[in-house]
């Protein structure tokens, strides 16, 4: 029986005499975790270290000699690989005897690896775990030359001796012994053929506490695997196994997480197929062994807690990896190290190569022999509104103008399309990363009326006769196999009637030529407009009466090959891939003939086909929540208001020079939110067209040209609006304030010149300043342009009382006020329609962009009669597209759609629900700075401890936050502000997806402040 582990523990002085007496090591010891040895970091002046192992009385010295000659021996093999190296004693020796309370303990000396221990490193993302498994194969390339006797000793922790612990089934409740007898049973069933695979010797334990991890917080590498005790001459295959168990370990997905483990291994220490069959069950008996372990240790040292830590995470991950299913865990990892991944796929090809079908064959009723391909991919615009695709009468119309217009062909396609009509939660699960939506369609539809017979290709036998019920679902549903000389495979026949479906019953036999079914209509059909879902299977993995139609583009590497392309069977031009379009293609092109100066959001630039709601939605189909776009005011692609586009555009679209009820109309629907000395409006295309009219009506009104604007003040890209956007003329590539503009301290009162509370009046005198200053010039001012929360600036709030006597300050010098509510306006503050509102006052201009269209260029100016009047001087305004029929269609249905759907009353409670959970994270996590905004504008400032901007951090988050599929973005001259202005559907469940998500963020190492960083192991 092993001694008790605190009567075997040493104190760090003891450690400090034994590093200096053994091997003239003088430093501060530091008590380290450690399973069997007692181990201690000595820190040297010099800023090295070295790590002390004192091993327990009843380890021998051949294996403690065992594992120096390892060292020695990697430090030859690779040097570049940072691992520890062994140091001899004061005599040459690698192991040192040591008298300790009466009894002789082995000491050994290794060299220090700096870095952080994998268990402590936040987020463990696929690229750490690539680095892993490069480097656990690395170690075995470099081992495998190394012969030492101990190699064959017993060891609880090999997984090829792992069957001992089929005799402690008994220290587990009946579930768990059942899991574990179901993974022994499966290890003995192959247990011959697993005795024959390539043996070497492996480290055999690169737990998340024996992994070294580099200090690069952001994007962190493993450095090396450390403690070799575990290290043992047996299946290679076991190494990875062990490294696959831990990675695996708290992640919602453990297949698909320990992919780039294999991936990595693979790439440098070449894996053989036959290996791979053996992973899934090494990795639950590495398992098995970690949870006898712990039960038994539990008994043993009750003290030691190192010995349990990983016990609570082995279960659940046991019982995660007891729902995989070990077939499809096989492909994975075929595909992840580069081969086919299902093994028939070659027979597959070759037998497909001299076995052509016709299209008759499998409709002998259908239109023709040769397809034409129809695209109902995430981006198709054939497609349309989603609302259009549910409309199933109208769907079956659209096929009905496709048919007729290729009478003779059969409409088909979407092998490997991402698609996004999969909208059901039941088609999302949450991965790694967040949400994962099932998008890539594995098999060919075929869009033929219900009713029309499906026959057999070829001779098969019924595994799979159901009605699949369900909405999205399959309906009547028919699988049949095919057996062939040296394998078989399965067809499946989705979307059929329900009685013609299950005529048959498994077993059954369906000869060449037979019909199996006819096509159903919804909702019989699983609710689809009528067509054939046909897919073809080289294994029914666990599926029992079904089979996925549809996989997770993550997936898309193993199912492309285990669903091999069903036009194999038939060969037809129409049905070849499509030529996809290249992300890489597009950038080249947008480098060299768009504009430099335009630039793309997020270092790998996404390529978004399709909005939805809040959602913005990429080619592979994946959802990203947006919370960035206030120009999709009421919702990416709002049914309304592209209906009322569409219909206006099939009608009329000219210029404002005739009389036209729209353009009445949407002046009206605007006026009815302001108040009445408003009274006038100019529409637009654009934010800054409506600034640069705004500032020529005050010019001309006053007859002045001096204007006054905020610091990092952005009011549009036209000259005139350049001229008074600090952010602009102030920053990179700006040319410093022009002649005429007066630029005044922004109104910050957390970052700003003057900061607190009431800091309104400091900032009023500013303005002031300016008005003077302009005044000595002996000239005077045509007037301000102001923002009622400045955007650009980094969502900044004015101080109470600060908008109300600028105006004042500017209206005694005799001009006039501009209130620029392109981004604010429309709802969005959600306590008022418009900004100014906040502030009770009453500018003599406004102007309007962004959202008015809801993505659709239009934009106005809204003033005074005063102004209107003095502006109305002879001179025409003719704007060519501004206020044509179809924009102020759209804009009318935007601002009704606002009031219908009562967004600015969502703008107000979601907006506050989420400042309010701000501020919760923000008392957690001292980075959020300042909170701050109305409605659903809002600004979380990123500051450190002395207030100072944290731009890489706001970068690194807006970049994680995307990976967890929430698009943000960043503001302010420091770039240091996240802001959200989300579309005005948003909804508080979507605000707790954004807030839940921040938190996971905010945990991860980069976030923390420096004061709270981790230090390193
Ligand atoms: C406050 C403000 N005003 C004006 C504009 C210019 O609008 P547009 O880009 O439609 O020309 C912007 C654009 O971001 C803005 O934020």
């Amino acid at each position: 029986m092993k001694r008790e582990f605190i009567e075997l523990s040493l104190s760090e002085k003891e450690a400090e005499r034994i590093a200096w007496e053994l091997f003239g090591i003088q430093g501060t010891a530091q008590s380290l975790p450690g399973e069997i040895d007692m181990n201690f970091k000595i820190l040297v002046p010099d800023g090295n270290a070295y790590v002390l192992k004192v091993s327990r009385p009843e380890t021998t010295v051949e294996y403690l000699q065992f594992q120096q000659e390892l060292l020695k021996h990697l430090e030859t093999c690779d040097t570049e690989l940072e691992h520890p190296r062994a140091i001899a004693d004061r005599d040459g020796l690698l192991v040192s005897p040591y008298e300790i309370n009466s009894g002789v303990r082995h000491v050994r000396m290794l060299s220090w690896v700096p870095g952080r221990m994998y268990s402590q490193v936040n987020p463990q993302t696929d690229s750490l775990r690539q680095s892993l498994g490069r480097v656990c194969g690395r170690i075995t390339a470099a081992l495998k030359d190394f012969e030492h006797k101990e190699g064959f000793r017993r060891l609880d922790w090999d997984i090829a001796q792992g069957e001992w612990t089929v005799r402690h089934l008994e220290l587990f409740p009946f579930t768990q012994s059942k899991t574990i007898r179901y993974f022994l049973e499966r290890f003995e069933s192959h247990r011959q053929s697993y005795a024959l695979l390539r043996k070497s010797m492996v480290h055999n334990d690169a737990n998340d506490n024996n992994i070294v991890v580099s200090e690069n917080l952001a994007d962190p590498s493993v450095v090396t695997t450390i403690d070799f005790g575990d290290t043992i001459y047996t299946q290679i295959i076991n190494d990875l196994a062990v490294a696959c168990a831990y990675a695996a370990m708290n992640l919602n997905d453990p297949l698909q997480g320990i992919l780039p483990v294999i991936r990595g291994y693979h790439e440098s220490f070449p894996l053989q197929e036959r290996e791979l069959k053996y992973l899934y069950d090494c990795i639950a008996m590495r398992l098995i062994i970690s949870v006898t372990k712990s039960a038994l240790n539990r008994l043993e040292e009750p003290d030691n807690k190192y010995l349990q830590i990983s016990d609570g995470q082995a279960w659940d991950l046991l019982e995660k990896w007891r729902t995989v299913s070990p077939e499809l865990a096989y492909y994975s990892f075929r595909a992840s190290c580069g081969y086919r991944s299902h093994p028939n796929y070659e027979s597959f090809l070759s037998w497909a190569q001299t076995s052509t079908f016709s299209l008759k064959e499998l409709f002998p009723t259908g239109p023709g022999d040769d397809a034409v391909d129809i695209d109902l991919s995430v981006g198709s615009t054939w497609l349309g509104l989603k609302e259009d695709f549910a409309d199933f009468g109208f769907f079956d119309f659209k096929i009905g103008e496709f048919q007729k217009a290729d009478p003779k062909k059969v409409i088909a396609g979407g092998y490997l399309e991402a698609r996004g009509v999969y909208a059901t939660d039941s088609y999302d699960k949450l991965g790694n990363s967040g949400k994962e939506s099932r998008t890539i369609h594995l098999g060919v539809d075929f869009w033929l009326p219900a009713g029309t017979p499906v026959h057999a290709l070829l001779d098969g036998e019924v595994v799979t006769a159901v009605n699949d019920a369900g909405d999205k679902e399959y309906g009547g549903l028919v699988i049949l196999k095919h057996q062939l000389e040296n394998f078989a495979f399965f067809t499946l026949y989705g979307h059929l009637t329900v009685a013609s479906a299950t005529q048959w019953k498994p077993g059954d036999r369906i000869l060449r030529g037979e019909q199996i079914a006819v096509l159903g209509d919804y909702p019989e059909n699983g609710n689809w407009p009528p067509h054939l879902h046909f897919q073809v299977m080289l294994s029914m993995l666990d599926y029992e009466i079904d089979f996925p139609g549809v996989g997770y583009f993550n997936q898309l590497d193993v199912f492309k090959e285990l669903c091999p392309d069903p036009n194999h069977l038939f060969n037809l031009q129409a049905l070849g891939p499509r030529k996809p379009v290249n992300e890489q293609e597009l950038l080249g092109f947008r480098k060299e003939h768009l504009g430099r100066g335009m630039s793309l959001s997020y270092k790998h630039p996404l390529h978004i086909v399709r909005g939805s709601g809040a959602y913005l939605i990429d080619s592979t189909g994946k959802k990203f929540l947006d919370t960035v776009n206030n120009v999709a005011h009421v919702g990416h692609e709002h049914v309304k208001v592209v209906r009322a586009g569409q219909a206006q555009m099939a009608v009329l679209n000219t210029n404002t020079r005739y009389l036209h009820k729209n353009i009445n109309e949407l002046a009206a629907e605007l006026l009815r939110t302001l108040p009445k000395e408003l009274s006038v409006v100019h529409f637009v295309n654009s934010g800054s067209e409506a600034n640069e009219l705004a500032l020529r009506m005050i010019k001309t009104a006053t007859g002045q040209k001096d204007v006054l604007a905020s610091e990092v003040g952005y009011h549009g890209n036209t000259n005139a609006c350049i001229s008074v956007s600090s952010y602009k003329f102030d920053g990179k590539g700006g040319e410093g304030s022009p002649e005429h503009t007066h630029i005044f301290p922004l109104p910050d009162s957390f970052r700003g010149k003057y900061r607190g509370p009431d800091t309104g009046e400091m900032y009023i005198s500013e303005v002031q300043r300016q008005i003077t200053k302009v005044r000595k010039l002996g000239r005077n001012i045509a007037g301000l342009i102001l923002e009622s929360i400045i955007s650009c600036g980094g969502q900044v709030e004015l101080p109470d009382g600060f908008m109300k006597g600028a105006f004042e300050a500017v209206r005694q010098a005799g001009g006039y006020c501009i209130s620029d509510e392109v981004q604010v306006g429309c709802g969005r503050m959600g306590k008022t329609f418009w900004g100014f509102e906040l502030h009770g006052v009453i500018p003599d201009i406004i102007t309007l962009g962004k959202p008015l269209g809801n993505g659709h260029p239009i934009a106005a100016v809204v003033c005074t009669e005063e102004i209107a009047r003095k502006f109305a001087n002879g001179m025409e305004f003719f704007n060519t597209f501004g206020g044509n029929p179809v924009s102020c269609a759209i804009a009318t249905q935007v601002l009704r759609t606002v009031r219908e759907e009562k967004l600015q009353e969502n703008a107000l409670s979601t907006g506050e629900f989420i400042k309010k959970e701000l501020n919760l994270l923000g008392k957690r996590f001292p980075i959020l700075g300042d909170i701050r905004g109305q409605g659903l504008f809002l600004g979380v400032e990123l500051v450190d401890e002395n207030l100072d901007p944290l731009p890489e951090q706001a970068t690194y988050l807006v970049d994680r936050m995307k990976e967890f599929g929430i698009l943000m973005s960043t503001d302010g001259p420091d770039h240091n502000v996240l802001k959200i202005k989300p579309p005005m559907i948003f909804t508080q469940d979507q605000g707790r997806e954004l807030i839940a998500t921040l938190e996971i963020v905010l945990k991860e190492d980069f976030m923390q402040l420096e004061s709270t960083k981790k230090t390193s192991r």
